[in-house]
């Protein structure tokens, strides 16, 4: 029988007559090739995971942030009230919640090129948020917030889908979202022309 202190000895020897296996097997010069071409692209895509990783923002929400997603209504940030677009300390915050089957608010106008901040919760099960040819996609899991900071650099309706199934109607959960040209954009009551808080 192996004590402990052998276990880690007869892996090594393990490892070891792996690797001499593997390199005594013979590999056809077609096969090293297509073997090179699959590792190619494998580091292609991780590279390029890793480029929109550090400059385009595409990455997952790091911020563990929880919320009781059964009494969103009584929460102070979430109450109904609160939801949509803000303007809080110069920045834009928008705070939707997702429950099946919309997203509330139902529509909502946001600003291009300026930096916003998407705050999502669930009301009940797992939803996801997708804008199309933007960089907004996250997953809602209840119990938590999702975070993502944005910019939309071009005005147009864009579509808002869900991504995650979430149960009988979740081919119907999607509802629009309006970018409007950043001077014709105008926060509820509180922003000037030009971008600036009064
Ligand atoms: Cu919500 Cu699918």
């Amino acid at each position: 029988m192996q004590t402990d202190s052998t276990k880690p000895k007869a892996y090594l020897a393990l490892v070891k007559t792996f690797c001499a296996q593997l390199g005594a097997i013979h590999v056809d010069k077609l096969e090293q090739k297509w073997i090179a071409i699959s590792l190619a692209v494998v580091a292609l895509f991780v590279g390029i995971i890793t480029l929109d990783a550090l400059f385009h923002g595409i990455n997952p929400p790091s911020k563990v942030e929880t919320i009781n997603s059964a009494s969103l209504h009584l929460s102070k940030e979430f109450a109904e009230d609160n939801l949509g677009v803000h303007l809080e300390d110069g920045k834009v915050v928008v705070r939707m919640v997702a429950g099946r089957y919309s997203f509330f608010p139902k529509h909502i106008d946001v600003p291009a090129e300026t930096p916003l901040t998407f705050r999502w919760v669930s009301m009940d099960v797992l939803h996801g948020v997708h804008i199309p040819m933007t960089n907004m996609s996250t997953m809602i899991v209840p119990g938590y917030v999702a975070e993502i900071t944005t910019i939309f650099p071009k005005p147009g309706e864009y579509p808002l889908l869900c991504n995650e199934y979430c149960g009988l109607g979740h081919n119907h959960m999607w509802s629009n979202i309006s970018v409007i040209a950043k001077e014709d954009w105008q926060a509820p009551g509180k922003l000037t022309a030009t971008g600036e808080q009064q």
